[in-house]
This record gives structure tokens, C-alpha cells and sequence, in this order.
């Protein structure tokens, strides 16, 4: 089964873009195996502690490392990405010539209670993409509008054509690692 190291951009305890990951989970149970980064435990970004580097900072590295791709799934703040998921995604690209994310294949997702459903939030946040050495997979777009009652606290998506169309998601996900995960392996290994 393959391992996704999965951010989720809200500390809130009842983040409704955790309630989204979990439900996503559920949907790929059997095939993906989630392994949640806790983004909240990081300090900020300080070059200064790589002389002595964070427990937390290596763990992250090494939970990256060993993951065949990355899933974010996150709020949109003020029209733009949220800074714990900048900070994870600077840390882990550190030390310079040995940045843990070159080659993951990554899928971004995300909601919130307005229509916008966090488009204007990812928009910004691909842009940053590529530089960390990512393959992002483009399509199909979550832009997900979240109503109270949409997961349950089973995690399961109670509106039938949202979870034919998370299902769909995940499908393509898998096939998104499977086809670009190896290409990973092989740039870490001649790293
Ligand atoms: C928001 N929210 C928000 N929503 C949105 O659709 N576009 C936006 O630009 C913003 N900006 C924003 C800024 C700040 C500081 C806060 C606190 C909130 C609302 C946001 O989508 C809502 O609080 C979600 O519930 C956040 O997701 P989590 O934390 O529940 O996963």
C-alpha cells in the first residue's frame, strides 16, 4: 500500500479541511495509507536552527522521505495559502541540496463554507509549487463548498454526488502515484 504524507492546513480541532482528509482516507482505505504531519508542532522557518536541528524538523524530513506522495488539503486564508503549510513546505526543502519534497507526486485539495471553495487560496498556492519539485497533479480540481452535515462523524460524505466526485478523486490520485512515484524514488536515490 502507498504511504501520502498528508498536510492539512488548519489547527482548528474541528477543522472542517480534517474532516475533509479523513473522509478522503476513508475513500482510499485499502490503497493509500494516510500518515497526518503534525504542522502545529514546527517552529517557524529560522535557519539559524539547522546547527541544532529540531527533533520535530528531522522527523518531519524523514516522514517525507519515506511517503510516495503528499496530499494538502487546506483552508483558503484572507484569498491566499496558510502559513503552517508554507512553513512545513519550507522546512522540509532544507538544508540547501537536500530537499525531502523533489519528485513527490502531490495532490492539493481543499474547502470552505463559501463558494469559492478555496480556488482563489489554491491558485496561490500552486504557484509556489513547482519549486519545491513536486509533480502536481492538475486535474480534476477540488474546490469543495463545505455545508454543516456534509461528513459525518464517520467521516463519510453524506451527499452522494460530492462522494462520487471525491471517489473519483482518489481514483485518479492512485493513478497519479503509481504512475510518478517511482520517478521520486529514483531522483532521491541519485541524490
Ligand atoms: C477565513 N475564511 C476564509 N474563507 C474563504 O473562503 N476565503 C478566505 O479568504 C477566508 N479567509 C479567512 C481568513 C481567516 C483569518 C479566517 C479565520 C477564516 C473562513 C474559513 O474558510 C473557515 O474559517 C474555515 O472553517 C477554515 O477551515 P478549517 O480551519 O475549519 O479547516
Amino acid at each position: 500500500m502507498k504511504t501520502v504524507a498528508v498536510l492539512v492546513g488548519s489547527l482548528a480541532h474541528n477543522s472542517i479541511n480534517r474532516q475533509l482528509a479523513k473522509s478522503v482516507e476513508k475513500l482510499a482505505s485499502g490503497r493509500l495509507h494516510f500518515d497526518y504531519i503534525d504542522l502545529g508542532a514546527l517552529p517557524h522557518y529560522n535557519n539559524d536552527l539547522w546547527e541544532n536541528p529540531p527533533a520535530v524538523v528531522l522527523d518531519l524530513k524523514t516522514k517525507v522521505e519515506a511517503a510516495d506522495a503528499v496530499l494538502i488539503v487546506m483552508p483558503e486564508v484572507n484569498r491566499s495559502f496558510p502559513a503552517i503549510i508554507k512553513n512545513t513546505l519550507d522546512w522540509a526543502s532544507r538544508p540547501y541540496g537536500d530537499n525531502s519534497w523533489t519528485g513527490k507526486p502531490l495532490g492539493l485539495i481543499g474547502t470552505s463554507p463559501s463558494p469559492v471553495g478555496t480556488a482563489a487560496g489554491q491558485n496561490q498556492m500552486r504557484a509556489t509549487l513547482p519549486l519545491y519539485g513536486f509533480v502536481v497533479m492538475g486535474q480534476p480540481e477540488v474546490y469543495l463548498q463545505f455545508k454543516p452535515g456534509l461528513i459525518d462523524e464517520d467521516h463519510e460524505v453524506t451527499d452522494d454526488l460530492t462522494r462520487a466526485f471525491l471517489a473519483g478523486y482518489v481514483d485518479k490520485f492512485v493513478a497519479w502515484i503509481d504512475k510518478h512515484g517511482k520517478r521520486a524514488a529514483q531522483i532521491a536515490a541519485a541524490e
